[in-house]
């Protein structure tokens, strides 16, 4: 049986790959993931039965610990989403950002590497999936999109963070043909965001009638895919992709923070009608947008991401499946029904188990 390890699989985005992942393959998938505050094994509770799924708690920069795992459950591919995410966080404290994503990415790569040497023929299928942003291009100005060739330019350390990673990978294929691939996506929207990033911090602050702060003039533009649609390019990417190849990823769906705060809150007022919401009533508002304020811009903040995603779309067949409304709606409704995620996870009680290695493993 085919194994894919997912590093990082208990965050947001990895927690939706694994799912599709066990739904949509054969493989075996085993999560290899620190449980930072970003990460809880609540996300991945509705798989922990299913026989093709195992978890491993672990630092992706614990070189020993990655190679006991790889020499343990002997993954045909290993697909890399861990790391620190949030940019604010980023601003606040680099160095964290340093070491998961830079030092992470690197000794997870050596451990790879060591792997990979290890295999000979039967590595012929191995691939390693680098899961990056689009936000390691920087910024654009009204007009042009990111293509796979456009250069480097991080502005936020998060993103600094990232494009060095990129390079690292880049590079162990270039110098030593570790058969890697690189993708670059743009924001995600869905379900299990740490309700920090801006859709469900904006959704929950609303419902709860708390101010909902834009910063600037609210008029960066983001591109917004549904996280589903990100793991079916990421899935398409591991079956499909071209070693050594860069792909864009992206929704196609410009909006700036305060078309997407309105798109947000006329979705919320559908399930949630402001006009019936003691929170707001008692703050004697009859809308979600009266709760919006403007608060000082963030440094180095990115004007405008946009990507060009005709690589993927032609080579691999992708496309984004779920339209932005009906995304919206379901994001809107998840976080409805699941009041109680979203305390446990920001009160940081979300659980965790020691690392599982099976006993065959070689090391
Ligand atoms: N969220 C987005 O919009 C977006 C867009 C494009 C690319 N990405 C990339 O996708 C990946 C996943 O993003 P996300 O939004 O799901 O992040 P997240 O913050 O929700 O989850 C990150 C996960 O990585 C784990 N992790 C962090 N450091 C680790 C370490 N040292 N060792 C092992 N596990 C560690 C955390 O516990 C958590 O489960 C990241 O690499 C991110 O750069 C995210």
């Amino acid at each position: 049986m085919d194994t894919i390890l997912v590093t990082g699989g208990a965050g947001f985005i990895g927690c939706n790959f694994v799912r599709m992942a066990l739904r949509q393959t054969v493989s075996r998938v085993v999560v290899f993931d620190k449980l930072t505050y970003a990460g809880s094994l609540l996300n991945l509770k509705d798989v922990e039965h299913h026989p093709r799924y195992e978890f491993v708690r672990g630092d992706i920069a614990d070189r020993r610990l990655v190679a006991e795992v790889l020499q343990g459950f002997r993954p045909t591919s290993i697909v890399h989403f861990a790391a620190e995410t949030h940019v604010d966080r980023s601003i606040e404290g680099p160095r964290n950002f340093l070491d998961a994503n830079v030092i992470g990415t690197f000794e997870l790569l050596e451990a790879a590497l060591a792997y990979y040497r290890g295999l000979g023929e039967k590595g012929r299928d191995f691939r390693f999936v680098h899961v990056s942003t689009d936000e390691v291009y920087g910024s654009l100005g009204p007009q042009g999109y990111f293509r796979e060739d456009s250069h480097y330019a991080p502005n936020s350390p998060y993103a600094a963070s990232k494009a060095a990673a990129d390079h690292f990978v880049r590079a162990y294929f270039r110098t030593f043909n570790l058969p890697t691939l690189i993708t670059n996506c743009s924001n995600n929207y869905g379900y299990y965001q740490f309700p920090e990033k801006l859709v469900p911090l904006m959704l929950l602050n609303a419902a709860a009638g708390r101010n909902l702060p834009i910063y600037g003039d609210g008029l960066n533009v983001r591109d917004w895919l549904f996280v589903e649609d990100h793991c079916a390019a990421v899935l398409a990417v591991l079956r499909y992709g071209k070693i050594g190849e860069k792909y864009n990823i992206g929704g196609g769906n410009e909006l700036n923070n305060l078309q997407m705060l309105e798109a947000l809150c006329s979705a919320l007022d559908e399930r949630l009608p402001a006009k019936e919401n003691p929170a707001l009533k008692a703050r004697g508002l009859t809308s979600y947008l009266q709760l919006r304020v403007f608060v000082p811009d963030r440094p180095g903040h990115d004007r405008r991401y946009a990507t060009d995603t005709s690589r993927i779309r032609n080579e691999l067949g992708w496309r984004p499946a779920c339209r932005f409304e009906d995304g919206i709606r379901r994001t809107v409704r998840w976080y409805l029904d699941n009041t109680a995620w979203c305390e446990t996870v920001l009160a940081g009680r979300s659980g965790a188990r020691p690392p599982f290695i099976p006993d065959n493993h070689q090391s």
